[in-house]
C-alpha cells in the first residue's frame, strides 16, 4: 500500500462522522424553525463529535499529514503548484482547529443558556460540515496521487511504516493526556 492509502481510508470515516453531524444540524434547524426556545441540542453528540474531530481527524489524521507526509515533501523540490497546495492545506488544518474550539465554546455557552449561543453553535457546526468535504476532495483529487511521484518506492515504504508507528503511539498519547489532565485538575488550587 502507498502511504496515501491509510489517509484516504481515514477520509472515508471522517466523511461518515460529518454525515452524522449534518443530520444533527438538520434536526436542530428543523426544531428551531418550530420554536427556537425549545430547540434541543444533544451535548453528548457534540462532545463525541468534537472528540472524534480532535483525536481522529486532527491528531491522528492531520498529524500524519503534517508531521510525516508534508514534512517529507518539504525536503523535495516541489512544483510551485504543489508547494502552494501544501501551504493551503496547513492553513485549512489551522482553520479547522479554531472552528472546533469555537464549537466547544458555543456548546458550553448553550449549556449555560448564554444568549446567542445556539446560533453560534449552529454557525460553527455548519462551517465544519461545509469545510471537511472540500478539504478532503482537494487532497484526494488534486494532491495525494500527484505528490506520490516525488518519492521512490523505498521512500514510500518508509513513510508508510512511520505512519503505522505514528498510529501505534496515538492510543498511548491520548490516554496519557487524559490522566495528566485529571492530575493537573486535582492539583489546581482554585478547585481543590
Ligand atoms: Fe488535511
Ligand atoms: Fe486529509
Amino acid at each position: 500500500m502507498q502511504p496515501i492509502g491509510p489517509l484516504m481510508i481515514e477520509h472515508r470515516l471522517i466523511e461518515r462522522l460529518l454525515h452524522l453531524m449534518a443530520q444533527e444540524f438538520a434536526r436542530i434547524k428543523a426544531n428551531m424553525e418550530v420554536d427556537p426556545e425549545f430547540a434541543f441540542v444533544d451535548p453528548v453528540f457534540i462532545d463525541t463529535a468534537v472528540d472524534f474531530i480532535r483525536t481522529y481527524a486532527d491528531r491522528c489524521h492531520h498529524g500524519k499529514e503534517e508531521d510525516l507526509l508534508f514534512k517529507a515533501l518539504a525536503e523535495k523540490n516541489l512544483s510551485p503548484e504543489h508547494r502552494k497546495l501544501v501551504d493551503e492545506l496547513i492553513q485549512e488544518h489551522v482553520w479547522a482547529r479554531e472552528a472546533t474550539a469555537s464549537l466547544v465554546k458555543a456548546k458550553e455557552g448553550y449549556l449555560l443558556e448564554a444568549p446567542g449561543a445556539l446560533n453560534d453553535l449552529m454557525e460553527h457546526m455548519g462551517k465544519l460540515i461545509e469545510f471537511y468535504p472540500r478539504h478532503i476532495e482537494k487532497e484526494d483529487r488534486h494532491f495525494f496521487i500527484p505528490c506520490m511521484a516525488y518519492f521512490s518506492e523505498a521512500e514510500q515504504a518508509d513513510l508508510l511504516a512511520r505512519m503505522q508507528e505514528f498510529d501505534r503511539m496515538m492510543i498511548h498519547e491520548k490516554y496519557r493526556g487524559v490522566v495528566e489532565s485529571i492530575e493537573q485538575h486535582r492539583g489546581c488550587k482554585t478547585c481543590h
